[in-house]
């Protein structure tokens, strides 16, 4: 007898799926990877050190596996991963723009050219990979788009959160909701992710973050990827706010 409509999750099966993954050589997008390899999906991994990559990740790499060269600033790298993982797997279905910087920037402190730094890593490259995962996406009929913002791309904190990393992952969310405009028809959705701390070296020495022990695990991020990869095109999540910290609004 077929199980009953609301016992059974219309989830998607992650095998024979193949996923991009940028800034997987540490941090989220490292345990993001290892998660969705442990899915089954084939994973494609963009960084910017692939030798380096390839070694960190020799023991889990189960011929579902490519390591590519991808520097957020150097737009040609964009092109040639994507050539490489199509070459490789023959299909996209979901791209997670994870890479990503953060600078201080304050109305006293710091160099105009860190806006120029932040904007090139964090908006322009997902953009970019956008507009060239996008066709494939389509093709994939369930195509994916997961971009990791940040909880500062809802709110502005206080005075001690780089204004050029609000500003830049706030324009991640604006991204995310045209991605979703112009994927919806063939079956692509996108969230912006959008994570309170996570333990890794990007809050090293900063003031005002919120402290080692209450942070987010990378696995635990890991976890919520693989769960949005898995939902059907009729579960959309446009934003998922996964915050630390007690606030009114998020
Ligand atoms: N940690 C947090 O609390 C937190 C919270 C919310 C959102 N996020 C977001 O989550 C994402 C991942 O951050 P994380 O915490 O995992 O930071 P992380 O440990 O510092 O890792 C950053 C990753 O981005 C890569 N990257 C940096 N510049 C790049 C470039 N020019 N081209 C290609 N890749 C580049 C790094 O590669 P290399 O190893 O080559 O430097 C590394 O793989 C970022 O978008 C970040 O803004 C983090």
């Amino acid at each position: 007898m077929e199980e009953p409509r609301e016992t059974k999750p219309d989830l998607i099966a992650p095998h024979g799926r193949v996923a991009m993954v940028s800034g997987a050589s540490r941090g989220i997008g490292a345990a993001v990877a290892r998660r969705l390899l442990g899915e089954g999906f084939s994973v494609s991994v963009g960084v910017r050190q692939p030798a380096e990559t390839r070694v960190k990740f020799s023991a889990l790499d189960s011929g579902r596996l490519l390591v590519s060269r991808f520097n957020a600033f150097e737009p040609p790298t964009a092109q040639s991963w994507v050539n490489e993982t199509i070459a490789r797997f023959g299909r996209l279905d979901a791209l997670i723009n994870n890479a990503g910087i953060l600078k201080p920037l304050s109305f006293a402190e710091g160099d105009e050219s860190v806006l120029d730094e932040l904007w090139a890593v964090n908006v322009k490259a997902p953009f970019r990979m956008i507009r060239l995962a996008l066709p494939y996406l389509a093709r994939s009929g369930h195509g994916r788009i997961i971009n990791v913002a940040s909880t500062d791309a809802k709110r502005y904190r206080d005075s001690t959160v780089s204004i050029a990393y609000a500003m830049t992952k706030q324009a991640v969310v604006a991204l995310s909701h045209a991605a979703k405009f112009a994927g919806w028809e063939h079956g692509v959705r996108v969230t912006a992710l959008c994570p309170g701390a996570v333990e890794t070296d990007l809050l090293k020495g900063l003031a005002g973050v919120t402290p080692p022990g209450s942070r987010i695990a990378p696995a635990t991020l890991a976890e919520i990827v693989a769960l949005l990869l898995r939902l059907p095109n009729t579960a959309s999540v446009a934003e998922l706010i996964v915050n630390t910290r007690l606030e009114a609004t998020i």
